[in-house]
């Protein structure tokens, strides 16, 4: 078995499992404590990926923010933040994003083999592109990643790419996020979406079954915010409880300012 990186899913959701809303502007889901905690994840991470939209739609810096966190690795020998991974197929990526700023961190993107020669020619000497299988393959992409030397990868996101990880059963631990929003709009992102029949992937009566969420009385203050009907459609989350996550359990719930902070990890080997 391939030697890969510990895979740690990191995202932030709405309480009706939205990871955006449908208008032109970010929708931010996250506080102040809830990104510092997020900046703790990436500091203790060798590379952060995000998938291509999400380059285009929100232009992430994909830094260590905390002064401390980025003087702590290099006291360890470390780059400042970790390396910045991004997947493309159809290479549209403007160099001018933050994610590829000149700050002496490495940007990596993965291409399906027979796109790599385009998105070279685009980038130029912004980022080291790699052409990985065709389509790209997930698992040659981690091996590759892990002869690189990096040893915990954190994935930020979007939807598709957190949906392939969680579908490939790629993941070793999802921190997800909730926050007492209510989006409401189906022409939005939502987690998991995208994945196919979600029947086919494990029971489907695990669907609907909110159990596998713990203690989720934070949520209680979302009585302000009216009808809550809405909280049914987290039944998606009820199959973390099949094997999507080879074997997930939930093994912490906690605060982050005003988001409550749900950990699954796997309870096998890591390798996968
Ligand atoms: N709340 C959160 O925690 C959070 C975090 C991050 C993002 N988001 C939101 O998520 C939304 C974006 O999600 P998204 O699902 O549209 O996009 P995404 O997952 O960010 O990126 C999808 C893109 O990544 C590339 N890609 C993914 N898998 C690939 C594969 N196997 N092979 C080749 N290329 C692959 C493709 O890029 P190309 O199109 O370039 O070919 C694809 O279109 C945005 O609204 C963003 O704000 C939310």
């Amino acid at each position: 078995m391939a030697r890969r990186p510990y895979v740690l899913l990191s995202a932030a959701m709405s309480a009706d499992g939205y990871l955006d809303d449908a208008t032109d502007q970010r929708l931010i889901l996250s506080d102040a404590a809830d990104l510092d905690r997020v900046d703790e994840v990436r500091a203790g991470s060798d590379a952060i990926l995000v998938g291509g939209a999400t380059i285009r739609r929100d232009n992430p810096g994909l830094r260590v923010r905390s002064a401390a966190r980025r003087k702590d690795r290099l006291r360890r020998g470390l780059p400042a933040s970790p390396a910045r991974v991004t997947l493309t197929a159809g290479g549209d990526l403007d160099p001018a994003a933050r994610f590829f700023a000149d700050d002496g961190i490495d940007k990596l993107v993965y291409t399906p083999a027979a796109a790599a020669g385009q998105a070279r020619e685009r980038l130029g000497s912004a980022a080291t592109v790699i052409g990985c299988g065709d389509p790209l393959s997930l698992p040659r992409m981690l091996a590759d990643l892990a002869g690189r030397g990096v040893g915990v990868l954190m994935v930020e996101g979007g939807v598709m790419v957190l949906s392939q990880f969680l579908a490939a059963r790629l993941a070793d631990e999802f921190q997800l996020a909730v926050a007492p929003l209510l989006v409401a709009d189906e022409a939005a992102p939502r987690l998991l979406s995208g994945v196919g029949d979600v029947s086919v992937l494990g029971d489907a009566d695990a669907l609907g079954d909110l159990g596998g969420l713990g203690d989720l009385g934070g949520l209680g203050d979302l009585g302000a915010l009216g009808d809550l009907g809405g909280l049914g459609d987290l039944g998606g989350l009820g199959d973390l409880d099949s094997p999507r996550l080879a074997e997930p359990r939930l093994t912490g719930v906690s605060h982050a300012g005003r988001m409550v902070v749900l950990r699954y990890q796997r309870t096998e080997g890591t390798a996968g």
